[in-house]
């Protein structure tokens, strides 16, 4: 059984969260290898909308188990809220069910007031981050004084936290922000260690075993590959590995795990962005409003995480040529389709031009992309609702010429287009 990895190709909110729910019908188990709370995944099943941070959404089928791999820096608070939120919905989230890499790092409160206290220090400049903790705790993980889930099996562990909070606290007051209460931290993680001690596994040993006795196992990456650390648009990017040699270390699987992997990418068929950093084919004005929604529809353009609005543009083909190079895409999942109904032109990006010079590939990585004047090819829009097209020969021409126009672009299969947020509202291309 092949590993199927999903990988957002853009700068995150792709709609990987359903395109995980669609495929965890079939996984044995579900695993995230990146990330944090910074992630939000939106899965819409009948009348419930579910907002998942960091629990894979697979977990909302009965039978996968969901796994949280050591790539991962978590905040058991926010683990802890979604768990309950998810037994509201009568979803069982067990240890048997969930499962938790001795070696996943902890994100305290600490770790989220420095990372509001760093991002306002930066000014002008800021990232935008979310506020999650997620940098400083990588931070600590490469600097070797961060907590890890397998801490909370020691007696040291108080020790240890009570070191960390100090040592965050120097910090925060250096930076002229409020220090965090070492005892009531102390409290609140003597309560998270002793629910969430059951959940501590060897996710390497887990899945290899999995893999071997031909499990099927979904890898789900967070944020998108242009927010990756090292292949992102650097600093704007996040602080992990969000794309698929990510899942390898993500989640302790040797590279012959990788052997006919399947590689999806998810790619909305327009282009977003939340934070700052460089965004080529930015819109603003009518058609962003339009393509951005209002904010009353929980699939608009708002951030699940933070609530900001998010940056709205044309297709970005360049970009995605460059996440099929990066991942290694064997296949494509457009989303969000069914939002380009009514634009009568559509545009995108092929290439870009600078001082005159035109630039069909990404050399250098996307980090200098700001003056950069992207070139288009436009294309005749549709009219038509296509939300409840569920046949491929069934939606407009000018839909498919645009699906194959992203096929031809990459070289990548289109395998499936999205035509609005609930499970069933998808196509599977010809
Ligand atoms: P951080 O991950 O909170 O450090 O934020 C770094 C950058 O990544 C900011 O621009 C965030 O808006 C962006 N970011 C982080 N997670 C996501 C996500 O899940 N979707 C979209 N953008 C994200």
């Amino acid at each position: 059984m092949p590993i199927q990895i999903i990988v957002g190709t853009q700068w995150g909110d792709e709609g990987k969260g359903r395109i995980v729910d669609w495929y965890a019908a079939k996984s044995d188990f579900v695993a995230r290898y990146n990330g944090g709370d910074n992630a939000g995944h939106s899965v819409t099943v009948g009348n419930t909308l579910f907002k998942l941070h960091l629990i894979p959404s697979g977990i909302i089928h009965p039978h996968a188990v969901a796994v949280l791999g050591n790539g991962m820096v978590i905040n058991p608070q926010s683990l802890l809220a979604e768990m309950e939120m998810l037994k509201g919905h009568g979803i069982l989230v067990g240890p048997q069910r969930l499962r938790i890499s001795h070696a996943a790092h902890l994100i305290t409160p600490s770790h989220q007031a420095l990372d509001k206290a760093l991002d306002a220090a930066r000014g002008k400049g800021n990232i935008g981050t979310t506020g999650r903790g997620i940098g400083p705790a990588y931070t600590d993980k490469a600097i070797r004084r961060g907590l890890r889930f397998s801490d909370m099996m020691e007696s040291s562990f108080l020790n240890k936290l009570n070191t960390l909070t100090r040592e965050i606290n120097n910090q925060l007051s250096s930076l002229g922000a409020d220090e965090m209460d070492v005892a009531k931290i102390e409290q609140d993680f003597i309560q998270y260690r002793s629910i969430l001690l059951p959940y501590i596994t060897d996710v390497s040993i887990l899945l290899s075993d999995a893999h071997e006795k031909k499990a099927f196992i979904l890898a789900e990456g967070a944020q998108g590959t242009l927010l990756d650390i090292d292949h992102g648009t650097y600093p704007y990017v996040t602080s992990s590995s969000t794309t698929a040699p990510g899942v390898f270390s993500g989640l302790g699987l040797g590279l012959t795990t990788a052997n006919g992997a399947i590689v999806t990418g998810v790619c909305k068929s327009f282009q977003t962005r939340v934070g700052s950093g460089p965004f080529p084919t930015e819109v603003i004005g009518e058609i962003a409003e339009r393509l951005r929604g209002s904010g009353k529809n929980p699939w608009d353009e708002f951030g699940t995480t933070t609530g900001r609005a998010r940056r709205v543009g044309w297709l970005d083909g360049v970009l995605l040529r460059y996440a099929v190079r990066i991942n290694g895409l064997t296949e494509l999942i457009i989303t969000k389709m069914d939002i380009l109904s009514g634009l009568m032109e559509l545009k995108i990006c092929v290439g870009y031009r600078k001082n005159g010079v035109e630039i069909r590939d990404i050399v250098f990585g996307p980090s200098n992309l700001e003056d950069y004047e992207p070139m288009y090819e436009t294309m005749p829009g549709w009219d038509e609702d296509i939300c409840g097209v569920r046949e491929w020969d069934r939606l407009p021409h000018q839909a498919r010429s645009y699906i194959a126009a992203i096929s031809k672009l990459t070289g990548v299969p289109v395998r499936m287009v999205c035509v609005g947020p609930e499970r069933e509202q998808v196509v599977t291309a010809k």
